[in-house]
């Protein structure tokens, strides 16, 4: 990542609607890098699985969040780069093609061959989020990372489409403007939590992230320093909850405390003389029962998750060039047993991924549930400097602003989402 392009200090706020939580994460970015100056962070009962269900909800949780992110970092929010997520998302791949005639490859040939790939027939109700580069061929040459420069007579693009459901990004759009916000763009939240917490150099040797939040666990696959898949599966530390209340038989509320506290996705690696109290449900009183019976509740779902992730790896054919392993991000991957769980499920190294490359109030956003709106920003930092023209001076407003600067916004189908408001 390099933000040399930028000469003057940009604020840029990531917005991370989760279905557990909403976080702003205020960050300010110059050629230096990032400072993170402000987080507020509101739990959200407005999305059920990563999308919006309840606007009134939504809202009301973007507006604490996003008051609490600009007082403690003492600036006015008026721009965002929100997340989305959930199982509506969907990616394949896709090429373009274009002519460069013998001269050299220039930006512009990058857009336009990426406005070919872009260019395929998308479902009605479905939209184009992001076309990820996976590697460029000039003539015959395949590989490529970055053809500027590069001389030939034929540039193709071979990338990765990422859609989603044209109604849940409108959701997205419409609850940050009632919050008189304007969306810079609107990204896929594993791409922002990758970037968060893996190098360049894991993607480059083939990496996959997993992040298990509240109701979603959002998959990404790297693989020759692109993004491969993309994938969500509809389950993540909620569904775990539910089952403890429900094995227990224990109120919501004790279930998720009991599971952050006491939980283990391992049962092996509890012992079996601990206990634990169980509070009742229904004016039953508590009840001592054993730790190891918690973690048998926990073990099957925390399994089921892995053994669909591993599928959905195997599915790809890339499991063999996923060589640096796994990074398991999210608040669920706190839970103790996880990383080995993972290990052992899907048969590669495993680590837990914090989010990195930040400086400033870094203890505020250094938890694996911070990687999604750590990664906006980053992401929205690298769209500024790469807005940039060689160095030169852009503000947030011509960058990002009503008017359509970023690559998205230019687009016609974001054109058009904003139209149909
Ligand atoms: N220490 C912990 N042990 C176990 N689980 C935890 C711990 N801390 C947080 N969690 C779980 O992490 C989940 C929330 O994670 P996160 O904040 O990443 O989700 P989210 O972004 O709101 O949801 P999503 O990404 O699915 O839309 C909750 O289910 C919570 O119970
Ligand atoms: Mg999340």
């Amino acid at each position: 990542m390099s933000y040399a392009a930028l000469s003057t200090p940009e604020i840029v706020v990531g917005l991370d609607l989760g279905s557990t939580k909403v976080s702003a994460v205020v960050g300010e970015v110059d050629a230096d890098g990032i400072t993170i100056l402000g987080v507020g962070n509101v739990p959200c009962r407005g999305l059920r699985k990563g999308v919006i269900s309840n606007i009134e909800w939504t809202v009301r949780s973007i507006r604490e969040a996003i008051d609490a992110a600009q007082t403690m970092a003492g600036v006015e929010i008026r721009t965002v780069y929100a997340g989305i997520a959930g199982s509506h998302i969907r990616s394949h791949m896709s090429d373009g093609v274009c002519a460069i005639s013998g001269r050299e490859v220039t930006r512009g040939d990058l857009e336009r061959v990426l406005e070919g790939a872009r260019a395929i027939p998308v479902d009605a109700d479905r939209m184009i989020l992001h076309a990820l580069p996976r590697e460029y061929v000039v003539d015959n040459q395949d590989g490529i990372r970055d053809p500027i420069g590069m001389s030939g007579v034929r540039l193709q693009v071979r990338c990765n489409l990422v859609t989603a459901a044209t109604s849940c990004v409108q959701n997205v759009v419409r609850c940050v403007e009632r919050c008189n916000l304007q969306v810079a763009d609107v990204v896929l939240e594993p791409l922002a939590s990758a970037d968060a917490v893996v190098s360049e150099d894991e993607k480059e040797i083939g990496v996959a992230v997993i992040d298990i939040g509240g109701g979603t666990t959002d998959l990404i696959l790297f693989a020759d320093g692109g993004v491969a898949h993309v994938s969500v599966i509809p389950a993540g530390g909620n569904n775990i909850t539910s089952d403890v209340a429900a094995g227990l038989r224990t109120p919501m509320a004790e279930a998720e405390r009991l599971k952050r506290n006491y939980g283990c996705a391992l049962g092996r690696m509890v012992n079996d003389d601990e206990e634990i109290e169980v509070p009742g449900v229904g004016g039953h009183g508590p009840r001592r029962a054993a730790r190891r019976l918690l973690s048998d509740i926990i073990e099957p779902r925390v399994e089921e998750i892995f053994s669909e992730a591993r599928r959905r790896i195997e599915e790809t054919g890339l499991l063999e060039q996923v060589s640096s392993g796994c990074v398991l991000t999210g608040g669920a991957a706190l839970m103790e047993g996880m990383v080995e769980c993972a290990e052992e499920i899907l048969g590669m190294p495993v680590r837990l991924g914090f989010p990195v490359g930040v400086r400033g109030i870094v203890q505020l956003v250094q938890g694996p549930q911070y990687a999604t709106g750590v990664g906006l920003v980053r992401y929205g930092a690298q769209q500024l400097a790469d807005a940039c023209p060689r160095g030169g001076l852009v503000s947030v407003e011509q960058a990002v602003g009503p008017s359509e600067a970023t690559p998205k916004q230019k687009s016609g189908l974001w054109s058009w989402i904003r139209a149909a408001f």
